[in-house]
């Protein structure tokens, strides 16, 4: 279980999260929705550690994160797909992937299920991450995170400028590491995009958590959602 309590934290002078807690279960899908600026990209980086918190906790499964170095928080099991993707442009698909798999030590099997999963990289396994479509990118940022074999996994937009079909398979893969076990928060503008995976839904404004919902009373009232997203 991944937990954020009551975290404060922001930018030098500028506090951007107040008090926002939410957690995650292993096996669970959790979303993050908020307007442009509400503070979605900046929780997830206070649980990467790339930002100090003024005050509150990060823990994994009791243990806390904040504490560590932000380099040593993926190697806990926190896979990241950061918002834009931040590949290793001139790098090949198999090196970026090689990188995912040193944080943990993880071997060639897993790199194996990996590209199961993403048979279109297997094909591409050569090739300059930043010759790659934009959706190719996307599922290269998405298996370099699952090569760490994350307890948690955390995706910042990945469906941010997709066509329909590479949505789908981004969200086909997702629901398959919820599947096996894996905590997953996904951060996303668009509603229509997750109510079909989320099993809760998380609204945050200026910071804060306004309200979280299971997906099902989202999925019987659409008037939530316009409440709190003004859609
Ligand atoms: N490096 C930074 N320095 C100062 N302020 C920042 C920095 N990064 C973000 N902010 C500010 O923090 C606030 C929250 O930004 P954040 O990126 O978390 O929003 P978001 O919910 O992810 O928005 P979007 O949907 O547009 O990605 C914004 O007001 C933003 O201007
Ligand atoms: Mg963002």
């Amino acid at each position: 279980m991944l937990e954020l309590d009551k975290v404060n934290a922001g930018y030098g002078q500028a506090q951007i999260l107040r008090d926002l807690s939410l957690h995650v279960a292993p096996g669970e899908i959790l979303c993050l929705l908020g307007r442009n600026g509400a503070g979605k990209t900046t929780t997830i980086k206070a649980i990467m550690g790339l930002l100090p918190l003024l005050s509150g906790a990060v823990r994994l499964d009791g243990v806390s994160l904040n504490e560590l170095p932000a380099h040593q928080v993926p190697g806990r099991g926190i896979g990241y797909v950061p918002q834009g993707r931040r590949l290793f442009a001139e790098l090949s698909v198999a090196q970026n992937l090689e990188i995912g798999l040193m944080v943990r030590g993880s071997g060639t099997e897993v790199l194996d299920a990996v590209l199961e999963l993403f048979p279109r990289l297997r094909e591409r396994f050569h090739q300059r991450a930043q010759t790659l479509s934009g959706g190719e990118q996307q599922m290269l940022a998405t298996a370099r995170a699952l090569c760490l074999e994350p307890k948690v996994l955390l995706l910042d937009e990945p469906t941010e400028g997709l066509q329909p079909s590479m949505i789908e398979a981004i969200r086909q893969v997702v629901a398959v590491m919820r599947d096996r076990g894996v905590g997953i928060i996904l951060v996303e503008q668009r509603v229509d995009a997750v109510l079909s995976v989320a099993d809760r839904v998380s609204f945050i404004e200026n910071g804060h958590n306004l309200e979280t919902l299971d997906a099902d009373a989202l999925r019987r009232d659409h008037a939530i959602i316009e409440r709190h997203l003004g859609v």
